[in-house]
């Protein structure tokens, strides 16, 4: 496949079903061992003989976005006995947004653990990563990363769109906006209950520009999919023979060598994120590279990122910040008509799976045809990139605004904090028509960072209150240290660096305090002078959490601030080596 060599590669000690004996004191009787067994399963000796290309199984009944595994499965393995290898599917965890609690951030981290090890514990030479639902492409990322296998990404792609009364619905942009319109009393309980059937009208991920379909994105800029890997709905032709071609590939680079380091370069990960700001992708979209640029030895530089976003405009025209689904994505030609207009912006000579580089697979995608979905730079439907990197005494480590998915009325605002404390406070007042709060007030909720509740939940999109959203109003600024879902929308502060649990600043506001959030310079102030706030630590110390035992205690010992990807700090790479972009 390659028209260019790749650099020589440097062989393994041992492949195939050879490859990571289990420790016997006796190589020769481990392998004997091993053949053994897999021969109970009927394997040849020809058959075990093969490159052995892993695929990590991620189907589960609780995850419906994975509900097409199976089939992708099954096509992954068809392409990789066309092109002479041995496929080896195997289970890992699966996470599902919706059924994961307290949060799936808070089992992202573990799911990594989960692919990095089965990856080095397993003979293989390959692995195919399929995921999907919004933590687990990263998850899988992280993991191959560490494991530094030759690795490629399958995503399981996009649900269809359903309707409602005439009306084009899908998951989950449309389930916020009805939820709103239920709680404004503009929707009544039968009509909710419709509206319930046609969200989520097929298996696959959400149908927007939400972190499933970001990382999906994402994962083709860096090179990780097969060209045209991201876009391809979950239940087509299309994402069926990607899923094919991506088995075949797979074999190639085991045969190659062509391990993730070669991949994920500073070069991809900038390619990823100029990407991210042209979709208009989650805001989770950073803390996911963060996590997995952690894995390379790279840090993100936070304001290099944001001079970037200054340069790069929104392009794609998918909801939130536009109109479209991911489906018209794809029948505009998906990540190729993106890449060609992002072309001058890109670092063309980025390596990818395929052994060729992004400009060589943009070239080789062809001309564009007119479309809709993709803007021109010269029309873009949004100036700058979909999301601005904040900072302040508010957030010293740093915070973001989507600003593409805000109201532009509130983008210089100042206004009186109404603040929650948790979760359990919020739900407790918010709609009670007792709350003090007007619709210049600035909402602020603490305790949803990555250690607060713990997880750092998608809680960051916090519901206008009931007695404001039935008096109309539909934007608010909030501010938190939590994340959102890149489904929503909204004047949203995000990810406040660091978080309140572990007595950042957003610990000590108080209600009735000034907030000024000014996105034009990248500021987000506490009008409150530094001695009052040393004041308020000093009356109120924070006590970080803690737990006794289990995968909670590893969490809260270990888990990191929303800048370095809320990794755990043992899993980044053992050197850092750089930092990313470089712009
Ligand atoms: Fe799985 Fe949205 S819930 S992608």
């Amino acid at each position: 496949m390659p028209d260019q060599p790749i650099d020589p590669p440097s062989p393994p000690a041992a492949t195939g079903m050879k490859k990571g004996l289990t420790s016997y004191g006796d190589t020769g009787f481990s392998l004997f061992l091993r053949k053994a067994f897999i021969k109970g399963a009927g394997f040849t000796d020809a058959a075990l003989e093969r490159p052995v290309i892993g695929i990590t199984d991620t189907g589960s009944d609780y995850n419906p976005c994975h509900g097409n595994a199976p089939q992708l499965v099954q096509a992954v393995k068809r392409g990789v006995m066309l092109a002479g290898g041995l496929p080896m599917a195997f289970p890992t965890i699966s996470v599902h947004e919706s059924f994961a609690a307290p949060t799936s951030m808070f089992l992202r981290n573990l799911m990594s653990m989960d692919t990095e090890e089965m990856l080095r514990a397993q003979p293989m030479d390959a692995v195919v990563l399929i995921g999907g639902c919004d933590k687990t492409v990263p998850a899988q990322l992280m993991g191959a990363a560490s494991a530094g296998l030759p690795a490629i990404q399958l995503i399981t792609g996009s649900m269809l769109t359903g309707s409602h009364r005439g009306e084009r619905v899908g998951a989950c942009t449309d389930c916020r906006r009805y939820w709103g319109k239920f709680r404004a009393g503009e929707v009544d309980a039968d009509e909710i209950a419709e509206v319930n059937d046609q969200l989520v009208a097929s298996v696959g991920t959400c149908s927007v520009m939400g972190t499933a379909s970001t990382m999906a994105c994402i994962a083709e800029a860096l090179g990780m999919t097969v060209p045209g890997g991201a876009s391809p709905p979950a239940v087509t032709a299309d994402r069926i023979r990607i899923a094919e071609l991506t088995g075949a590939r797979a074999v190639q680079m085991a045969r190659d060598h062509l391990t993730i380091d070669r991949i994920l370069t500073p070069e991809a990960f900038e390619n990823a994120m100029r990407v991210l700001l042209a979709i208009g992708g989650s805001t989770n979209g950073i803390v996911h590279l963060a996590a997995i640029a952690g894995r390379m030895g790279l840090e993100i530089d936070m304001a290099a990122l944001d001079r970037m976003g200054r340069q790069t405009p929104v392009l794609l025209d998918l909801k939130p910040s536009g109109q479209h689904y991911m489906e018209d994505f794809h029948h505009a030609g998906g990540m190729a008509t993106l890449l060609r207009e992002l072309k001058p912006l890109l670092r063309l000579d980025a390596l990818t799976v395929t052994g060729r580089t992004l400009g060589e697979e943009i070239d080789a995608a062809g001309p564009g045809f007119r479309q809709e979905v993709v803007r021109t730079m010269a029309n873009p439907i949004y100036p700058q990139g979909g999301i601005a990197v904040l900072s302040g005494n508010l957030a010293p480590g740093g915070a973001i605004i989507k600003q593409s998915a805000a109201d532009a009325r509130l983008m210089e605002h100042q206004g009186r904090a109404v603040v929650f404390d948790n979760l359990e406070d919020m739900a407790s007042r918010i709609d009670s028509d007792e709350l003090d709060v007007t619709a210049d007030d600035v909402l602020v909720l603490r305790n949803i960072g990555p250690k607060g509740a713990p997880g750092m939940p998608e809680a960051g999109y916090i519901p206008i209150p009931r007695k404001l959203a039935r008096a109309g109003v539909k934007d608010i600024v909030r501010l938190s240290d939590g994340r959102m879902s890149g489904t929503a929308f909204g004047t949203i502060v995000l990810h406040v660096t660091p978080e309140s649990a572990i007595g950042g600043p957003l610990a000590h506001v108080k209600s009735g305090d000034q907030i000024r959030l000014s996105v034009a310079r990248r500021e987000i102030t506490l009008l409150v002078s530094d001695d009052e706030l040393a004041q308020r630590a000093l009356d109120q110390p924070v006590t970080e959490p803690t737990a006794d035992r289990g995968y909670r205690k590893l969490y809260l010992q270990s888990v990191t601030q929303a800048d370095k990807g809320a990794d755990f700090d043992f899993l980044k790479a053992a050197h850092m080596t750089g930092r990313v972009p470089r712009v």
